[in-house]
């Protein structure tokens, strides 16, 4: 069994009981199901079989080792946007020739790191970045494989104004116009070798019009690119691919697969994408624990031991997220589910029809392994859950609960006070 589902009334993920897990690593924690990803990781790959590709996850939606194992043995390579997602890469076992490393304000060591790591691309995002690529190559005497990270310049309207990125004006990539421009300094750089062009247009996109709107302009640059000499092998088509959170429909994979692997056997090039979400959001959930319900006014309030610490996406996103009470569901109730910080934002749900819940329950929030545990805070000095892996009717905690010691660990209590 895939995901979370009813066993006998108890809420349950793949075979195990979630009541049981949190019995054992407590609340709140996030629970991820590995059938799940390896599911999804199936079906985009035979999605995209009628041209040569790679997978290359996102690590920035769920970069937990656990996960990232399972993806590994599926055949996914990665895509990361820090030296700090290189070093969970690598660590987690991928190799160089597996990593893509992206990222618009790209540091001196962390290209030097992603060099050194051997990446299969860096992909650039202004001159400037090619320029300082290049004299890091050189002094490491090595050849940089490098794609140049285009903004299209297409209409992502129906992306949340936060995670549009391929609209003209968006800080993201080498505006379309003058990337053939970036393209012939690239050329003429001894340490730089221009082996792709890339895009990423947005998240959570509920048309595909942006991808076969911006994949034609990358065809069309490239085609100019190997005309002025560029060894063009890899289209770059990006991640965005979205998830139903509520009522929505599951994309169309056969649609989205025809227009990049269209785009890629166009121009003769190997198809690289870079989804994040999609692989791990259905996935995961939080379980929260609700320590006391509150009427005040004309409402009712369930506050949680979970809240915008543990799932930023509500307050910052107004994002959707399905919760559900573990235990068999009944009568009915309307309530704000909020959590435990010092803030008017920090809710999970506002307005929610859900079942009858009384204090002590357990509910799960869904769809939260994707951008849920990585975007987590320590804000209120709240230290971050445990993570659990559940593959089929076994689980394990793949990354523990911080304690208060780790809050404090870097801080120096007796510092050496310095003039210079
Ligand atoms: N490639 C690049 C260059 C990206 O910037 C992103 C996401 C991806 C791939 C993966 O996109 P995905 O397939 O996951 O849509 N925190 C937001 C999402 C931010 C996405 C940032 N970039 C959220 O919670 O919705």
């Amino acid at each position: 069994m895939l995901g979370f589902s009813r066993i006998d009334g108890g809420l349950h993920c793949e075979g195990v009981a979630l009541e049981g897990i949190v019995r054992e690593v407590g609340t709140p924690a996030y629970v991820y199901s590995a059938g799940v990803v390896r599911d999804r990781y199936t079906r985009l790959d035979a999605a995209l079989s009628a041209a040569p590709h790679r997978i290359h996850y996102s690590l920035k939606a769920n970069a937990c080792r656990g996960v990232l194992e399972v993806l590994r043995a599926a055949g996914s390579g990665v895509d990361v946007v820090s030296g700090g997602e290189l070093f969970r890469a690598l660590r987690a076992g991928f190799r160089g020739e597996d990593i893509l490393f992206g990222g618009v304000g790209k540091q001196e060591h962390e290209i030097r790191e992603a060099l050194v790591a051997g990446v299969k691309l860096i992909n650039v995002e202004s001159e400037a970045e090619l320029r300082l690529v290049s004299r890091i190559a050189a002094e490491l005497q090595v050849i940089a494989s490098v794609g140049l990270r285009v903004n299209p310049e297409v209409d992502v309207a129906n992306a949340h104004r936060y995670i549009a990125t391929g609209e003209r004006g968006h800080k993201f990539g080498i505006p379309v116009g003058e990337a053939e421009a970036v393209g012939a300094v690239a050329l003429s750089l001894p340490n730089i070798a221009l082996h792709a062009v890339d895009m990423h247009v947005g998240s959570q996109l509920s048309s595909f019009e942006a991808y076969r709107a911006g994949t034609g302009r990358l065809v069309e640059l490239s085609l100019a690119l190997r005309k002025a000499g560029a060894p063009i092998k890899y289209l770059d088509s990006g991640g965005g691919l979205p998830v139903p959170y509520a009522e929505e429909e599951e994309p169309d994979l056969g649609a989205y697969g025809r227009i990049v692997t269209d785009a890629a056997n166009a121009l003769g090039a190997e198809l690289l994408v870079e989804p994040g979400r999609f692989f791990v959001a259905a996935a995961g959930a939080l379980v929260t624990r609700v320590l006391y319900r509150k009427e005040t006014g004309h409402k009712t309030y369930l506050v949680c031991d979970a809240g915008m610490t543990e799932l930023l996406r509500p307050s910052h996103y107004d994002a959707f997220h399905r919760i559900e009470t573990l235990a068999a569901p009944h009568g009915a109730m309307v309530a704000d589910v909020v959590g435990p910080v010092c803030e008017s934002g920090d809710f999970l749900a506002l307005d929610r029809a859900l079942p009858e819940v009384a204090p002590g329950e357990l509910l799960a929030v869904h769809t939260t392994g994707a951008y849920g545990y990585v975007m987590s805070s320590h804000y209120n000095a709240r230290p971050r859950v445990p993570e659990v892996l559940v593959d089929g009717d076994r689980w394990a905690l793949v990354s523990a609960r911080e304690t208060y010691a780790d809050l404090v660990r870097l801080e120096d209590p007796s510092p050496e006070w310095r003039t210079t």
